[in-house]
């Protein structure tokens, strides 16, 4: 696996660009980062060039992958039927954290959409993404650069934790920024249907579209997602975690709790919780949800069963990019106290 480090002389280096951007035409893998998290990148046209994704995550195949483009005139070459409120959206929102689905045209193979009629399209907002869609010039399908089911990657040493050996390359543009990954979102219908929280939040969608319906099975455990990979657990950490809401002080009692029984215990939590606890370990996530969001991924990552017996993390309110990041945690738990 070759490794470019795209910020050598902190400025923009060209020829890793050129190199990752040949590799894809040559229907290689190339992780590059994006403003959400780092993203395994294949030739969208080329189905043996897709395959290689699959295999190099051991991604379930009914999985469809996501479709990225620099533009918005890129887009519309890829889909049919665009209702008038995508156009809008797009406008507000793209480039940025948010994927469309839409009626597929059938110009991505069908490897992409997992035989699905519709792809999810999406365009970074990430000055390497940009530079390397713009190269290339052709769609890149690109699920997010881990091994299925471990936490998605923000760094470029994530990645490289989970896929070296098994992906052609890796550009390391540094830490993403919003740290979860895009809100998916069904446009197939009169009224669009989140089917992923992420980076664009509900409210500010409806601000821009007024109503939104959010997939049931995101409230309801009985429901079936309509996103195939919203089915499968996800971001699991190597320590079992437990999700705790609640006081701090409640908190504090089951850490306390599990150490009289003998676990090591690493801690995740806001600033304003971590000040109020008083324990060993603390991951201190950040001041503020956004910042939370950025920090979860790499918490998540950092803790290894040879240290640590458990994670217990604070659960945030589901407001904002609050909802993607407990929609990460929930799924990382493997239990949920609510006090
Ligand atoms: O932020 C992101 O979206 C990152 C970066 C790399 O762009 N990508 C990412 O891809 O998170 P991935 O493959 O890890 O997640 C894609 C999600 C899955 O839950 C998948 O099932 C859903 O989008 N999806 C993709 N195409 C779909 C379609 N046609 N219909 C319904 N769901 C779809
Ligand atoms: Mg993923």
């Amino acid at each position: 696996t070759l490794k470019w480090n795209i910020q050598d002389d902190g400025k923009y280096n060209s020829q890793a660009i050129n190199q990752a951007a040949a590799l894809l035409k040559q229907g290689q893998t190339v992780a590059f980062p994006t403003e959400t998290v780092y993203g395994l990148g294949a030739d969208a046209t080329n189905p043996e060039a897709v395959s290689k994704i699959f295999e190099a995550k051991g991604r379930p195949q009914d999985n469809p992958l996501i479709a990225h483009v620099a533009t918005m005139e890129q887009l519309i070459k890829l889909v049919d039927n665009i209702p008038p409120y995508v156009k809008t959206l797009i406008d507000t929102f793209s480039p940025g954290p948010i994927t469309y689905v839409l009626p597929s045209n059938g110009t991505c193979a069908a490897n992409v959409t997992a035989g699905l009629p519709t792809i999810g399209v999406r365009i970074p907002d990430h000055p390497v993404a940009q530079a390397l869609l713009r190269k290339c010039d052709i769609p890149i399908a690109a699920p997010s650069a881990n091994i299925s089911g471990k936490p998605s990657p923000t760094t470029a040493y994530h990645v490289f934790e989970d896929l070296q050996g098994k992906i052609a390359g890796i550009l390391d543009g540094g830490a993403t920024g919003v740290g979860v990954e895009s809100t998916v979102i069904d446009c197939t219908e009169a009224i669009p249907t989140i089917l992923r929280p992420g980076g664009i939040t509900v409210e500010q969608l409806q601000a821009v579209v007024g109503d939104v319906n959010v997939d049931p099975a995101l409230v309801s455990s009985t429901e079936r997602p309509k996103a195939p990979g919203m089915k499968y657990r996800h971001y699991s950490p190597e320590v079992p975690l437990w999700l705790v809401q609640g006081t701090a002080l409640e908190i504090q009692q089951v850490i306390e709790r599990e150490q009289r029984n003998g676990a090591r215990i690493a801690v995740l939590a806001s600033a304003g919780t971590a000040k109020l606890l008083h324990t060993e370990e603390i991951f201190i996530l950040g001041d503020n949800i956004n910042d939370i969001a950025t920090h979860l991924y790499d918490a998540l990552r950092k803790y290894k069963s040879s240290d640590v017996d458990l994670i217990v993390c604070e659960a945030f309110q589901e407001f904002g990019i609050g909802q993607a990041v407990m929609n990460r945690l929930k799924k990382a738990a493997s239990k949920y106290l609510v006090n």
